[in-house]
C-alpha cells in the first residue's frame, strides 16, 4: 500500500517496509532509490551506508528500526497506518503501551493518535506541584515527519531539546528501540548524512542547495486567493509566523495553545517554576489561558525559560496536506480541525476566524 502511495505521488520520500513488514534490503534499496530520485542526485557510499542504517539496523534491540515509526509517509507514521499493522509489527512494544506496566499492554492511545511516549528529565528550576521528588516526565508526542527538517530546520525535537542529528539518533535508538549494541560515531553521522538527503519536493531540495526560496503560490481559483490573503496578507493571521522558506522560521518553538487546550485529553500536571535563591515555587501560567495545568510544558523543559512554557517547534507547512495528523501531540487529524484550533485561540484574542476564513485557508494550504 506505501509503495503505490509513493507511486502515485511520483515524488519520493522514505520508501520500502510498511509497517511490521518484514524489513530486508531490498527495503533499503528502495529506499535509496526514491530518495535519489526525489533529487535527481545519488547518494554517496556513506549516504547509502545511512540509509540501510536507518531501514534495517535494530542494534539488538527491540525489533524496531528507524523507519518503524519515521515510515515511507513522508517520514512519519499515521493512525491509520498503525490500525493496519499486523500484532507483531514492532511499532507495539510495551513502552509505548497506554499503561506501560501492564501485564497486559493495549495499545488504544498509540492506535488513535499515533503518538509515542517520551520521557524527559525537568531542568533544575521547573517543578510538578504537589510532587516534589518527580524530576522526569512521560509525555505522549508526535511522530514528526522527518523529510525536509534535517537539512533545513535549526530546531530539533518538538521542543527543541537535541542539539545535533547524531545526538538525536543516538538517544532515539535508546529510548524507541531499546538497543543493546550501542552505535558508533561512524554510524550515527551515516544516519545524518542520509537524513539530509530526505526532501518532500524539487522545490525543497533546491532550497537547501542554493537558497532558492520556493516562495508562497499565487492561488488560482477565488477559495485560494482569498486563502492567499488571509495566510499572507497585510493582516497577517498566519504569516506572521509561518515563514522562511518551509514556513516554519528554522521551527522556533512558540506557543499556540496546544496544550493549554489539550484536545487529545491527556493526563495533565500542575506546573510550577522553583526560585534557585529561596526555593519558593510559582505556578506557571499560560500565555492564553494562564492556566499552570498543561499535558506537555514543551520547550520550558529545555531552558527552564517561562517565556516557554507550552511552546512546542513550528514545523515545516511545505506539503502539509499530506502529513496529517497535527500538531505535536496529533491532537488535529485535518487541516479543519487546526483551523478549529485557531478559531479557538484567535477568539481569545478578540479576533474572528469566520468559516469562509477556514475553507479559504484549507484551500490554500493545500497548495504548499
Ligand atoms: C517509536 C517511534 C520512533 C522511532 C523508532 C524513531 N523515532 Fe524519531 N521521532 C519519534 C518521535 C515521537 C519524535 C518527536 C519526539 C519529541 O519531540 O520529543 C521523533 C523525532 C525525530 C527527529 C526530529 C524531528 C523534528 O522535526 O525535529 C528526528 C531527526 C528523528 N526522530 C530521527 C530518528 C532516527 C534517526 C531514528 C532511528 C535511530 C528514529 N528517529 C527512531 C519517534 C520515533
Ligand atoms: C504565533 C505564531 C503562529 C501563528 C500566528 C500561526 N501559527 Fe501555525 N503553528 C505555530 C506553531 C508554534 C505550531 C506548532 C504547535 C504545536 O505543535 O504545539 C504551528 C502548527 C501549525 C500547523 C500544524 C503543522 C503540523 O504538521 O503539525 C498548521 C497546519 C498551521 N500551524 C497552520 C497555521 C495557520 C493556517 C495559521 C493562521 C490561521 C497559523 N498556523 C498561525 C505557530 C503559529
Amino acid at each position: 500500500m506505501l509503495r503505490q502511495s509513493i507511486a502515485v505521488l511520483g515524488m519520493s520520500v522514505l520508501a520500502g517496509c510498511g509497517v511490521g513488514e518484514a524489513t530486508d534490503a531490498s527495503a533499503a534499496d528502495e529506499l535509496i532509490a526514491n530518495t535519489e530520485s526525489a533529487t535527481g542526485q545519488s547518494l554517496s557510499s556513506s549516504e547509502t551506508d545511512g540509509a540501510r542504517l536507518f531501514a534495517l539496523e535494530t542494534f539488538d534491540g527491540n525489533g524496531r528500526t528507524c523507519a518503524t515509526c519515521h515510515t515511507a509517509n513522508f517520514g512519519a507514521i499515521t493512525p491509520q497506518q498503525i490500525q493496519a499493522a499486523p500484532s507483531s509489527s514492532p511499532i507495539f512494544r510495551r513502552i509505548d503501551a497506554d499503561d506501560p506496566s501492564s501485564p497486559y499492554p493495549t495499545y488504544n492511545r498509540l492506535k488513535r493518535d499515533a503518538t509515542v511516549l517520551v520521557t524527559i528529565n525537568l531542568p533544575s528550576n521547573i517543578v510538578i506541584i504537589g510532587q516534589p521528588n518527580k524530576r522526569s516526565i512521560t509525555v505522549p508526542r508526535a511522530v514528526p515527519s522527518i523529510v525536509d527538517m534535517a537539512a533545513l530546520d535549526t530546531t530539533i525535537m518538538l521542543d527543541g531539546r537535541e542539539p545535533t542529528l547524531q545526538h538525536q539518533a543516538l538517544g532515539a535508538a535508546h529510548a524507541h528501540a531499546q538497543v543493546r549494541r550501542e552505535p558508533t560515531a561512524k554510524q550515527l553521522d551515516q544516519i545524518a548524512a542520509f537524513e539530509k538527503k530526505l526532501f518532500s519536493s524539487a522545490a525543497t531540495y533546491r532550497l537547501a542547495k542554493d537558497g532558492t526560496d520556493p516562495g508562497l503560490p499565487q492561488g488560482r481559483t477565488d477559495s485560494e486567493k482569498r486563502g492567499r490573503a488571509f495566510f499572507d496578507g497585510p493582516q497577517s493571521a498566519c504569516g506572521q509566523c509561518h515563514q522562511g522558506g518551509l514556513l516554519n522560521m528554522g521551527g522556533f518553538p512558540l506557543n499556540i495553545g496546544v496544550s493549554a487546550f489539550n484536545k487529545s485529553g491527556a493526563k495533565t500536571y500542575n506546573w510550577g517554576i522553583k526560585d534557585p535563591a529561596t526555593g519558593a515555587v510559582t505556578p506557571l501560567a499560560d500565555a492564553f489561558t494562564g492556566d499552570s495545568h498543561s499535558p506537555d510544558p514543551g520547550a520550558i523543559l529545555t531552558t527552564g525559560n517561562p517565556d516557554d512554557f507550552n511552546a512546542f517547534k513550528m514545523v515545516s507547512l511545505r506539503n502539509i496536506k499530506n502529513t496529517a495528523p497535527y500538531f505535536h501531540d496529533n491532537s488535529a487529524k485535518t487541516l479543519a480541525e487546526v483551523m478549529d484550533h485557531y478559531a479557538q485561540l484567535f477568539s481569545l484574542l478578540g479576533f474572528e476566524i469566520t468559516a469562509q476564513d477556514k475553507a479559504d485557508a484549507i484551500a490554500y494550504m493545500k497548495l504548499l
